[in-house]
């Protein structure tokens, strides 16, 4: 068994949690990161201010379900009595923890004050989170930040510092500042100064991509707990390679034959959350099947064929022609 860390009471394994990803890291998505090991998922972001306005889509954004559990619902705004109102209606889906946004860098919601713009007012953002603890009780509350807002602004220690002290059970780092939003390379050094700097928990995030780095992100940073984004698309098994290297035990990728089953079942998953809006679920599977394919022998073309596909049966068959096209090549080379 791997070692754990407790966020507040919440008991996760410490071996590699799923990042949030707004219209990346839905329900089928986080089940299928789970069943392959993911020690602890978050759901896409949703808007304070929203939930509180409209119930529409709250059920849909909020509700956790057992086998997504250890599962935080993430929310983000910039006005601390939304925050903690929509916190009280959060609560009556049961997350485990409730984690704010302080990190999204899009103009659509840095606009509005939150996300990383949080970044540049922190009394604002301390008192949002003071809020949100507030209104949780014993849920705990945590916050998901970036290094700061820009080179000439780094300021993630003194943030995490003043967020703890607001009454956060953990702090998230993404090693990169808002004016980077996903270019370079995420900084692990931020990382390691603010797990130096707090006592709760640090989730320490940026660019994991397979085991290897993400032992790297424990030892170079000291965290607590590894978060991983892109990482995982198409690759939901990177959670079982990871799981396999924190407790020594021998890991074998998935073949391309089993790759592709892992393809399907997540596409069928897709399908059978959005039973009535089957058009709609496969445009959504379409990235996620080119994502399946990517890095392969002739995966650039499979990945364009991907953003075509409008059934099941499509897609069934594009993934046997897909390992067709790799069990011949592998057949070639042998010989
Ligand atoms: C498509 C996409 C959607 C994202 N949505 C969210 C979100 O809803 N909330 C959040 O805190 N971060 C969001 N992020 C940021 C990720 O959680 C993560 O911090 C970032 O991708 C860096 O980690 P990675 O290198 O492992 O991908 C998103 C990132 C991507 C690529």
């Amino acid at each position: 068994m791997a070692e754990t860390i407790k966020i507040g009471k919440v008991e996760v394994a410490k071996t590699a949690a799923l990042a949030p990803m707004a219209g990346v890291a839905d329900r089928a998505y986080r089940l299928m990161c789970k069943e392959f090991g993911a020690a602890y998922a978050v759901s896409e972001m949703v808007s304070a201010k929203g939930i509180c306005y409209s119930d529409r889509k709250t059920a849909e954004l909020c509700t956790v379900t057992d086998e997504e559990r250890p599962m935080a619902v993430q929310l983000f705004g910039s006005e601390p009595d939304f925050m903690a109102e929509a916190v009280g209606i959060v609560l009556e889906y049961k997350p485990d923890i409730i984690d704010i946004n302080m990190g999204c860098p899009v103009p659509k919601v840095v606009g509005t004050g939150a996300g990383s713009a949080l970044m540049k007012d922190i009394s604002l953002a301390a008192d949002i989170t003071a809020a949100a603890v507030k209104a949780a009780g014993e849920t705990p509350v945590t916050v998901k930040i970036r290094s700061g807002w820009n080179a000439e602004s780094i300021n993630a220690v003194e943030m995490a510092k003043t967020l703890e002290a607001a009454g956060a059970a953990a702090i998230a780092v993404h090693g990169r500042t808002r004016d980077q939003f996903y270019s370079g390379q995420a900084d692990l050094g931020i990382i390691r100064d603010v797990k130096a700097a707090v006592g709760v928990p640090v989730i320490g995030n940026g660019d994991v991509t397979d085991a290897a780095s993400c032992m790297a992100m424990y030892e170079q940073t000291g965290c607590d707990l590894v978060m991983i984004g892109r990482g995982s698309y198409g690759r939901p098994f990177i959670f079982e390679e990871i799981a396999a290297a924190a407790e020594g035990r021998e890991y074998v990728p998935p073949t391309v034959e089993e790759r592709m089953e892992i393809m399907l079942r997540h596409i069928r998953m897709m399908l059978e959350m959005s039973p009535k809006n089957e058009e709609m679920a496969m445009h959504e599977a379409r990235k996620h099947a080119a994502w399946y394919m990517n890095g392969f022998y002739g995966s650039a073309k499979f990945r364009g064929r991907c953003y075509q596909l409008s059934s099941y049966a499509e897609a069934k068959s594009l993934a046997d022609e897909f390992i067709k096209l790799q069990l011949d090549r592998m057949h070639r080379n042998q010989v």
